[in-house]
């Protein structure tokens, strides 16, 4: 059979494929700790369950409106004036089936064959394949050497003829950094200058640990508010990664290009899905908190025991739920080595640097529990030390 270019220019997401690897190692009866999947261990709030039984009961079991339902999209509209301040109309927000489907909507309606996209690395990997697929190149600004924030000079470096847009993700997958007003105020006056779109993937944005605090790129520069597509979602903060509802809040054209692209690809997210974010948006706020104060504490153990061990060096995460030790000073500093050698000795599933244009790397996710945690850690540091 032969298959397209396109297709075989897609790598898998090497997340899923070491959690399925770790799943696989674990059904043979071996003791594997993964710290590799992107999913919080919580169950999905109650507000969500009641509300999603409910719709059941009611027969919401038909096709929606392609954008989700207006109730929804209203209530969307609601949680970004309360949290932000931000005047959003329900036309200008569409749901799907997570915020996955909605970057690639983004890429399918803004990239045109050839165009570039400003990566900031080390990067969440389904980024840069989503660029592929729409037929793009990625153009990467490295930020390791630069306390991962990006510095001017290096994002004007990176704009050619070709750029047409910028990926921001703020907390960061997979390094925890949140980016602060006058980095953002920064990256919105060299868009504005080259006349660039910008995507803000703030699917992260209810786990931010203090001092830290997380900033919406339209709080910081309100000006580019029409060339600024918003990405959140139910997954991380409301523990509802298989529910599969995302929702995207941009210009009016733009959600109508994504909507259109909707029509043809999933017609619209499970109908009983959007009325269970709708019950986590209206009434899980105590539910986010609890988890936020859970995965801070579990964020201190992992950060503290990981600098327990030789070799590794370690920045605190400020948000989302990973920890990214560099591991370039270590016996083995081939993250990819690294990780098989750890999941084979050791029975420790992490995901190499590689995978997110930062070799000599590891992303260890602390959204499981305090136990998997210390026993992981404990795991990794008798490997270090045997090294
Ligand atoms: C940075 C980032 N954006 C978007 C997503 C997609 O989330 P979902 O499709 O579950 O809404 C993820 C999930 O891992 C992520 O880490």
């Amino acid at each position: 059979m032969n298959f397209s270019k396109r297709i075989m220019n897609i790598k898998p997401s090497a997340t899923l494929s070491i959690s399925d690897k770790a799943k696989a190692m674990k059904a043979e009866g071996k003791p594997v700790l993964s710290f590799s999947a992107g999913e919080p261990d919580f169950k999905s709030p109650e507000a969500a369950n009641t509300a999603a039984i409910e719709a059941i009961r009611r027969g919401e079991s038909h096709y929606t409106p392609t954008s989700g339902i207006a109730e929804l999209r209203s209530e969307v509209c609601r949680y970004y004036k309360e949290r932000f301040g931000l005047d959003y109309a329900p036309n200008q927000v569409t749901v799907a089936p997570g915020a996955k489907p909605l970057l690639y909507e983004a890429l399918q309606a803004l990239a045109d064959e050839g165009d570039e996209v400003i990566l900031f690395a080390p990067a969440w990997v389904s980024y840069v394949e989503q660029i592929h697929m729409a037929g793009g190149k990625e153009k990467v600004v490295d930020t390791i050497s630069t306390d991962l924030l990006p510095l001017r000079e290096k994002l004007e470096e990176a704009i050619g003829k070709k750029t047409a847009g910028i990926i921001i993700n703020s907390p960061s997958n997979p390094t925890g950094a949140i980016y602060p007003a006058e980095t953002l105020r920064m990256i919105a006056d060299v868009a504005k200058e080259h006349d660039l779109w910008i995507i803000f993937d703030e699917i992260y944005e209810r786990l931010a640990y203090e001092p830290a605090k997380h900033v919406n790129i339209l709080n910081a520069a309100p000006e580019v508010k029409d060339r600024v597509l918003l990405i959140n979602g139910a997954s991380k903060a409301y523990a509802m990664t298989g529910w599969r509802i995302g929702y995207a809040l941009g210009p009016k054209e733009l959600m109508a290009k994504i909507n259109t692209l909707q029509t043809h690809l999933t017609s619209n997210p499970c109908s009983i899905a959007q009325w269970a974010a709708l019950g986590a948006l209206r009434g899980a706020e105590d539910d986010v908190e609890m988890m936020r104060r859970e995965f801070a504490k579990r964020r201190s153990v992992m950060v503290e025991m990981l600098r327990d061990m030789p070799y590794i060096r370690v920045k605190e995460p400020e948000g989302a739920f990973y920890v990214f030790p560099d591991i370039r000073n270590c016996p083995i500093p081939d993250d990819m080595e690294f990780c098989a050698r750890l999941l084979e000795s050791k029975y420790v599933a992490a995901v190499p640097g590689t995978a997110f244009f930062a070799p000599g790397f590891l992303r260890f996710s602390y959204a499981c529990s305090m136990e998997t945690i210390k026993e992981g850690m404990t795991r990794m540091k008798e490997f270090m030390e045997s090294l």
